[in-house]
C-alpha cells in the first residue's frame, strides 16, 4: 500500500508553499532580524581551499573557437546526455568554469562577489566540485573550483570514478561518460546571512542561472552538457566530504564532447514520448 491522498496532497501543498508564498508570516515572525540586520559578522564570500594542492587555470581563451553568434547559441542550445569519448582540454574546462562561476569583481572592499552569473544580492552562496573523467594533463578525481584565483584543486581519486558518477546522479550511466561532471553545493549561511528565514527559494532560482551558462558557454565552443536535478546528496555530501549541514551538495551537470551524428541516439532518451503516443 502506497502513501496515503492526504499525506501526498499535504506534501505538494508544502512544494507549492514553498514556492508561492515564502512572505514572512507577521504573526509568527513579527520582529524578527537577518543577521545582517542585527550586524553579526559576514561569513567568508567563498569557502578556503580544502587542500594545498591548488592549480592555476588557463585564463587566455584565445585558442578557443568561441562563438559569437548569439541567436545561434540560444536556438542550438539543448541538452546533450551522449559523448563521444574524446579528451576536453584543459581551457575549456578554464572557460566553462569562468562563464559559470567566474570571478569579475567584488563589491564593495569584500562585501560580495560579482561573477559571470547573476545571484539575489550577490550571495553567491554556491561551490562548484567536479568529477573530472577525461581532461587533458588533469589526473582523473573529484576537483574543487577556487574561483577567487580561478584555480582548482584535487581532492581525490575515486577507485571507481564512472561508478560514483552514475550512483551520484540516481543511476543515470550516460552521465558517467562526460568529460566532467560539475556538481553544485549551497554553503547556506552565505546568504542565509543576509536573507535569514526567505533564502532557500531564492537559493534555488539562483542555481538556475549557473547551468543555463553552463549550456550556453558549452553550445558556444561546440560542447554539450545536461542538468541534472536528481542528486543523491548522502553520496556526494561524504565523496566531497560536505558536511550535509552547512554545506550540502543538490544539483549537478555532465559536459562532454559532442558530434552530430549522435543526434539519433540521443532523441532514444525521449523515445517513450512517440511509443506512448504522448
Ligand atoms: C533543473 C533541471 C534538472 C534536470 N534533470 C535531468 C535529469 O536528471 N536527467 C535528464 O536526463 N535530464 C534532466 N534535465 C534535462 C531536461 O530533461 C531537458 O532540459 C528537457 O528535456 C528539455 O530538453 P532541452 O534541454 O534539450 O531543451 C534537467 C534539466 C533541468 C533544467
Amino acid at each position: 500500500m502506497g502513501p496515503s491522498k492526504e499525506l501526498i496532497e499535504e506534501k505538494i501543498r508544502a512544494g507549492r508553499d514553498f514556492v508561492a508564498r515564502w512572505e514572512v508570516d507577521e504573526k509568527l515572525f513579527g520582529g524578527y532580524l537577518t543577521d545582517q540586520e542585527k550586524k553579526l559578522p559576514q561569513p567568508p564570500l567563498v569557502k578556503a581551499p580544502m587542500t594545498d594542492r591548488a592549480m592555476d587555470l588557463p585564463k587566455d581563451f584565445s585558442a578557443l573557437d568561441i562563438s559569437t553568434d548569439f541567436l545561434d547559441i540560444i536556438n542550438s542550445r539543448e541538452s546533450h546526455r551522449v559523448y563521444t569519448g574524446e579528451s576536453m582540454t584543459l581551457t575549456e574546462l578554464s572557460y566553462l568554469l569562468w562563464c559559470t562561476q567566474g570571478v569579475k569583481e567584488i563589491r564593495g572592499k569584500a562585501y560580495a562577489t560579482l561573477r559571470t552569473v547573476p545571484c539575489g544580492g550577490a550571495r553567491h552562496e554556491f561551490e562548484c566540485y567536479m568529477a573530472v573523467r577525461d581532461v587533458e594533463g588533469l589526473e582523473p578525481g573529484l576537483y574543487h573550483y577556487l574561483p577567487m584565483d580561478h584555480q582548482i584543486e584535487f581532492l581525490s581519486a575515486p577507485d571507481d570514478l564512472e561508478g560514483f558518477v552514475s550512483d551520484s546522479l540516481s543511476g543515470q550511466t550516460w552521465t558517467a561518460k562526460a568529460n566532467v561532471i560539475f556538481y553544485y553545493s549551497a554553503v547556506f549561511y552565505r546568504a542565509e546571512w543576509r536573507y535569514g528565514i526567505t533564502t532557500h527559494r531564492v537559493l534555488l532560482i539562483d542555481a538556475g542561472h549557473i547551468t543555463e551558462n553552463m549550456y550556453l558557454a558549452a553550445t558556444s565552443i561546440g560542447l554539450g552538457g545536461c542538468a541534472v536535478g536528481s542528486v543523491e546528496g548522502d553520496l556526494c555530501n561524504s565523496a566531497f566530504r560536505l558536511d550535509g549541514q552547512e554545506e550540502a551538495m543538490f544539483y549537478a551537470m555532465p559536459v562532454g564532447r559532442i558530434r552530430a551524428e549522435d543526434r539519433t541516439e540521443e532523441k532514444a532518451f525521449y523515445a517513450f514520448v512517440e511509443k506512448e503516443g504522448l
